[in-house]
C-alpha cells in the first residue's frame, strides 16, 4: 500500500503523473482540484463556496479543503496519492494531525520541479474530459481523434481557470502560498524525492518510479 504526497505548482503534471503511479502502484487517486470541480458541477454548498477563488486563482479556504481531504482520505482504505493537498502549512498541519490520530503516515513526498516559462504553454494547450478524468495536451499529449476522448466518452473541453490570465494568478498564488510546503516537510525531515519536471511525460514517469521503487 502506497500513502504519497504530489507537490509542484499548477501544470506541473501531478494530474497526469499521479495517474500513472496508481495505475502501477495500486491506492486511489485523490486530487483536491478535482473532488472541487465535482462539487461546483454538482452544485453542492462547498463548490459553490469554492467557485470565486478557483475562478480566480486564489486558494479555497484552509478549513473547507480540510474537512474535504480527510473525508476523502477516510474512504480509501487501500492508500492515497494526494494530488494538489496540501497547499499551505496550515493544511499541511491539518493533514499531519488527522494521520496521527489514524495511527498512519505518508511514505514520501513527490516534488515535481520545473520552470515557471514551462507553465503557460502547458496549461493554455491541456484538453481534458472532466467526468472521466482524462487529460491531454494538444501538442505533448494529442488524443487519438482531435477533440476526443480517447475513451470514447465526448469531446474534450478546456478548463476556465487555464486562460492566461488565470494562468498568471495561479503561477502567483503557488509561489506565495504553497512553495512553502516543501520547506515545511524539509524541516520536519520527511521522505522528499525532488523530481525534475521540465523533461517529457515518459522520462518525468521513469524518475518517479525509479525513486518509489529505491525506498522498498
Ligand atoms: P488544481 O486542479 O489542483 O490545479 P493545479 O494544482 O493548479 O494543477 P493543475 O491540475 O492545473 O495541473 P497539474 O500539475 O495536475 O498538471 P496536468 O497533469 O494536468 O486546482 C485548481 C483550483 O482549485 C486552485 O487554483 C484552487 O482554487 C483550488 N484548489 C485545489 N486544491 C486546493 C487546496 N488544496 N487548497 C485550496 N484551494 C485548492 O498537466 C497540465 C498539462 O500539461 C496537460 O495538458 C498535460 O498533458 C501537460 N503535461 C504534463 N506533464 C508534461 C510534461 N512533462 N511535458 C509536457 N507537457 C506536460
Amino acid at each position: 500500500m502506497v500513502r504519497l504526497i504530489l507537490l509542484g505548482p499548477p501544470g506541473a503534471g501531478k494530474g497526469t503523473q499521479c495517474k500513472r503511479i496508481i495505475d502501477k502502484y495500486g491506492a486511489a487517486h485523490l486530487s483536491s482540484g478535482d473532488i472541487l470541480r465535482a462539487e461546483r458541477t454538482a452544485g453542492s454548498a462547498l463548490g459553490k463556496k469554492a467557485q470565486s477563488y478557483m475562478d480566480s486563482g486564489a486558494l479555497v479556504p484552509d478549513d473547507l479543503i480540510i474537512d474535504m481531504m480527510i473525508a476523502a482520505m477516510k474512504k480509501t482504505p487501500k492508500g492515497y496519492v494526494l494530488d494538489g493537498f496540501p497547499r499551505t502549512t496550515v493544511q499541511a498541519k491539518g493533514l499531519d494531525k488527522a494521520l496521527a490520530n489514524a495511527g498512519e503516515k505518508v511514505d514520501a513526498i513527490v516534488n515535481l520541479v520545473v520552470d515557471d516559462s514551462l507553465i503557460l504553454p502547458r496549461m493554455t494547450g491541456r484538453r481534458s474530459f472532466p467526468k472521466c478524468g482524462a487529460v491531454y495536451h494538444v501538442q505533448t499529449l494529442k488524443p487519438k481523434v482531435e477533440g476526443q476522448c480517447d475513451k470514447g466518452c465526448g469531446s474534450l473541453v478546456q478548463r476556465a481557470d487555464d486562460k492566461p490570465e488565470v494562468v498568471s494568478n495561479r503561477l502567483k498564488t503557488y509561489h506565495e502560498q504553497t512553495s512553502a510546503v516543501v520547506g515545511y516537510y524539509q524541516k520536519k525531515n520527511a521522505v522528499i524525492l525532488n523530481v525534475d519536471a521540465s523533461r517529457e511525460i515518459d522520462r518525468v514517469s521513469e524518475a518517479i518510479f525509479q525513486k518509489l521503487d529505491s525506498l522498498k
